[in-house]
C-alpha cells in the first residue's frame, strides 16, 4: 500500500486527485488546515470513493507539526498543492503569500530530506511564462518571464528551490507540474470548486452568475488581437488534471536517479472567454447576464501549452473536451446551490 501525503488536499484540485490517487490503489494523506475549503469536500470525497479518508488538520508552516507527521508514515510521495492562489490579493498582501507558499514548501524539503522521503510533485503554474510574446503555444523551453504578481512569482521561486535542494540532494526526485487553466468539476457533482467570497476566475463567475449570485459577468476587454478580441486560455478539466498527478507519482516511484524536471499540463488548445460563454449558455440553455469593460490590468493576452512532453514521459494527456468542463462546472453550481440553502 503506498502512502502519498496530499498538502491541501481538501482544495479544489487536491480533492480531485484524492479521488484519482484511490481509484488507483493509493493510500492519500491528507494534510489541510481548511482555510480555503470546506469540510464538505471531504464529505463529498468520502461519497464518492466510500472510503474514511486518514486527514490531519494543521498549518504547514509548523515545522514541528510537519515533523511529528513525517515520523508517524513511510511516504512513497508528496503532492503539495497547499499555497494561496489568489493574484490580486497577493499584489496586496505580498508577505501573506511568500510566507504561506514558500514556507509550507520549504517544510516539505526539509522533512523530505530528515526522514529520507522521495518524489514531490509540485503545483506549478503557466504564470512563469509571463505573457508569451509571438507563438502563443508555450512548452517548457519557453523562455520564462517575471510573473506579474506576488503569488506568480512564489511558484517560479518554488520551483528554483526544490532545483537547488534537488542539486544538492542528487537522489531527490521531483516534477514541477505547469498547470494551464484547471476548470470544470467531478462528474458526480460531489466536489468542486468552493471560491471562498467573490470569485477571481472566470468560469466560477460565470456559473455564480447563471445560478443569480452576481447580476452580471464583465468581460475584461474585447480589443485584443486575437480570435474574437476576447484572451484566450487552455482550459484543463480538473479530472484530467488529478490524473497528471497520478501519472506523475507513477513515474517518480518508477524512475531511479534523480529526474527533477518541470511538464505542462494542458489541453494544447485555447479557448477564447467569449466561446466560453458561448458554449455555457448552449450547454445550460440559458443566456447569460454578461458585458465588456475594460482591460484587467496584467492579464495575459493569449496562452496555450505544448503538452508534448507530459504525453512522452507520463503517457498523460487531456481526454475531457471543454464542453465537458463546463457542463460539469454547471452541475456542480446547481448542487452546491442545494448546499447553501
Ligand atoms: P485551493 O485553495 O482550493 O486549495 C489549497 C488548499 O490548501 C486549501 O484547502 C487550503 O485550506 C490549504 N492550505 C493553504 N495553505 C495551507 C497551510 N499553510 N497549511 C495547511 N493547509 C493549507 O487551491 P487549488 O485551486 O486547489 O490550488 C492548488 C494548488 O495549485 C495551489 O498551489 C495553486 O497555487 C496551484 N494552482 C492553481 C491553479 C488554479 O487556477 N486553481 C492554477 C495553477 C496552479
Ligand atoms: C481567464 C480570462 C480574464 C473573470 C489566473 C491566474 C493564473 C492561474 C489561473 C494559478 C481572462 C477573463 C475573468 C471575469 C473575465 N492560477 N475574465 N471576467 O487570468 O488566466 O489566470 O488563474 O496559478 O496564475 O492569474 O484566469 O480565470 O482569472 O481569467 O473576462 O469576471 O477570463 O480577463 O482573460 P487567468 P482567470
Amino acid at each position: 500500500m503506498k502512502h502519498i501525503l496530499v498538502t491541501g488536499g481538501a482544495g479544489y484540485i487536491g480533492t480531485h486527485t484524492v479521488v484519482e490517487l484511490i481509484n488507483n490503489g493509493f493510500v492519500p494523506v491528507i494534510v489541510d488546515d481548511f482555510r480555503n475549503s470546506s469540510h464538505l469536500a471531504i464529505q463529498g470525497i468520502e461519497h464518492i470513493t466510500k472510503q474514511k479518508l486518514l486527514i490531519h488538520e494543521f498549518d504547514l508552516c509548523d515545522l514541528i507539526a510537519v515533523k511529528s507527521l513525517f515520523s508517524r508514515y513511510s511516504f512513497d510521495g508528496i503532492i503539495h498543492f497547499a499555497a494561496y492562489k489568489a493574484v490580486g490579493e497577493s499584489v496586496n498582501s505580498p508577505l501573506k503569500y511568500y510566507t504561506n507558499n514558500l514556507q509550507s514548501l520549504t517544510n516539505i524539503l526539509a522533512c523530505m530530506i530528515e526522514f529520507q522521503v522521495n518524489n514531490l510533485v509540485f503545483s506549478s503554474s503557466c504564470t512563469v511564462y509571463g505573457d508569451p510574446v509571438g507563438i502563443k503555444e508555450v512548452s517548457e523551453n519557453s523562455e520564462k518571464a517575471q510573473p506579474s504578481s506576488p503569488y506568480g512569482n512564489t511558484k517560479l521561486i518554488g520551483e528554483n528551490i526544490i532545483e537547488d535542494t534537488a542539486k544538492a540532494n542528487p537522489w531527490l526526485k521531483s516534477i514541477c507540474l505547469r498547470y494551464f487553466n484547471p476548470v470544470g468539476a467531478h462528474p458526480s457533482a460531489e466536489i468542486g470548486e468552493f471560491p471562498i467570497g467573490k470569485p477571481n476566475n472566470l468560469l466560477p463567475f460565470v456559473t455564480q452568475t447563471a445560478i443569480g449570485l452576481h447580476e452580471k459577468l464583465t468581460v475584461f476587454g474585447n480589443d485584443y488581437p486575437t480570435v474574437d478580441g476576447s484572451c484566450v486560455r487552455d482550459f484543463i478539466h480538473v479530472v484530467d488534471l488529478a490524473n497528471a498527478h497520478v501519472q506523475a507519482i507513477d513515474f517518480l516511484n518508477s524512475h531511479k536517479d534523480g529526474f527533477n524536471e518541470a511538464i505542462n499540463i494542458g489541453t494544447g488548445k485555447g479557448t477564447s472567454v467569449l466561446e466560453i460563454i458561448n458554449l455555457f449558455e448552449k450547454i445550460s440553455n440559458q443566456k447569460l447576464n454578461w458585458e465588456f469593460g475594460p482591460r484587467r490590468d496584467g492579464d495575459v493576452i493569449e496562452i496555450f501549452a505544448n503538452a508534448s512532453k507530459a504525453k512522452e514521459l507520463l503517457n498523460w494527456e487531456a481526454k475531457h473536451t471543454v464542453e465537458d468542463a463546463v457542463l460539469s462546472a454547471w452541475n456542480w453550481e446547481i448542487n452546491l446551490k442545494q448546499k447553501r440553502f
